[in-house]
């Protein structure tokens, strides 16, 4: 089979990885792909809002499947787009990627269906709102609806920050604001719990925890995130189904009833108050870094998968995982998650001598001369399965002592709750 897989970062590298294993698969494209997956891939540069030149291409090279990993061309239709043209392609269609790509679209649905999450308004002018935030409790949430590449979230611990925060999203700053969210902030512990589905099954894709604060002792601006662990140290039995009960069904069961199959990857990203979960965000999509964390755990056909989920026969395959643990350290530009250099050479990558359960992730990468350069913020993700967090962690500082990249930095302390020193 040819597979394309849409995308450029260490996300797309992990899943082209993954599918590289698969004994079925005689070609992999990457549109566009970074220097990591040009070892294994063809990389296509394409301008992505350009659906007629990838349906060209597609045809061209007689593709078989595409895979998407980010949420940008899933918003914006691109299965819809592929499965009209007879195209077979892995990810959610347009309306179901409001999942993501509107947060009032999924406040309503949690409303509608009781899913647990934090008290919410949605205010259409500058002025209603304001006047909520003289009145409100603090810290308070105000988001901006669309997509923000993680940037449109505002935790506001005083009137005057709220209205500073209400005033960029009214202005612009994300997007064309027709409304605005406002949430109650809610006080617990972060995890990302990962399913697949094509529609009728849903099976679990594991759970992790990210670091998205650019400092250690998380701290500092957001950012992508700086790495990941998994699994969650949250996870238990009694919590997973909650979570699928009181979260995931009523969602999919919602997007039925409006005629939409949910067919994908979905990142539920939760608070756990109390061994509780609350909805926070849902992503239509896998993480990154999570997925790079997750995936080197799988054990089943990562093709498989996507094509049973494609076939609607997902009951039918039987998921996998090594009962390992797995930790991701993201290799960043010097000055990310503001202003970076870029075009700077990696030269000791070729040195790093990986054993079977280490692996290194390209993301901001590209190949010039059979040389690497950065391109990106976050360069390289490297990621080690062990027994033991600690151990990932101290084999991966290994590789990044024998890299010694000058131009970048990593946060030391990934994983820092499960690892007791
Ligand atoms: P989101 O893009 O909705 O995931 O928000 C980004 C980050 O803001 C989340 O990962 C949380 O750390 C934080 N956050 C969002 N909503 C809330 C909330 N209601 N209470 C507490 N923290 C929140
Ligand atoms: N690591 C967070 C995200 O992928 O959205």
């Amino acid at each position: 089979m040819r597979v394309g897989i849409i995308g450029s970062g260490g996300r797309e590298h992990s899943i082209c990885h993954a599918l590289n294993k698969s004994k079925k698969i005689t070609q992999l494209y990457c549109f566009p792909g970074n220097a990591g997956t040009s070892k294994i891939a063809k990389n296509i540069i394409i301008n992505l809002d350009d659906f007629d030149e990838l349906k060209k291409i597609i045809i061209q090279n007689n593709i078989d499947l595409i895979v998407v990993g980010p949420e940008k061309p899933l918003v914006d239709g691109i299965v819809d787009f592929l499965e009209e043209n007879n195209i077979k392609v892995f990810g959610p269609n347009k309306i179901a990627s409001q999942l993501e790509g509107s947060k009032i679209f999924t406040k309503n649905l949690c409303k509608k269906y009781n899913i647990p999450t934090a008290k919410f308004g949605i205010f259409e002018n500058l002025h209603d709102a304001e006047i909520f935030t003289n009145k409100a409790k603090y810290p308070l949430v105000i988001k901006a609806d669309g997509l923000a590449s993680g940037k449109g979230v505002f935790i506001c611990d005083n009137t005057n920050e709220a209205k500073n925060a209400i005033k960029e999203v009214f202005d612009g700053k994300f997007g064309k604001a027709k409304n605005i969210l406002i949430e109650e902030f809610l006080k617990g512990e972060e995890m990302s719990f990962f399913v697949i589905t094509d529609g009728k099954t849903i099976k679990n894709f594991e759970t992790a925890q990210d670091h998205k604060r650019v400092s250690e002792g998380d701290k500092g601006k957001n950012t992508g995130g700086m790495g990941a662990y998994s699994p969650s140290r949250l996870i238990n039995k009694d919590l997973e189904a909650k979570i699928l009960k009181k979260i995931i069904l009523p969602t999919i069961h919602g997007l039925n009833e409006i005629n939409t199959v949910y067919k994908g990857f979905l990142y539920v990203g939760l608070m756990i108050v109390n061994n509780e979960p609350y909805l926070i965000e849902y992503n239509v999509r896998m993480g990154d870094p999570e997925c790079q964390t997750i995936l080197p755990k799988l054990e089943t056909d990562l093709l498989d998968i996507f094509l049973a989920c494609c076939n609607g026969t997902l009951d039918k395959t039987e998921i996998k995982w090594q009962d390992k643990k797995s930790l991701c350290v993201v290799l960043c530009s010097k000055g990310y998650p503001e202003n970076f250099q870029k075009n700077i050479l990696i030269k000791d990558l070729n040195k790093l001598k990986l054993n079977k359960n280490e692996y290194c992730y390209h993301a901001g990468t590209k190949i010039d001369d059979n040389k690497i350069y950065s391109i990106g913020g976050r360069v390289l993700n490297f990621v080690s399965l062990s027994s033991d967090f600690n151990e990932c962690r101290n084999n991966i500082h290994k590789l990044l002592e024998l890299l010694n990249w000058k131009d970048g930095f990593f946060r030391k302390d990934i994983g820092y709750k499960v690892i007791n020193k």
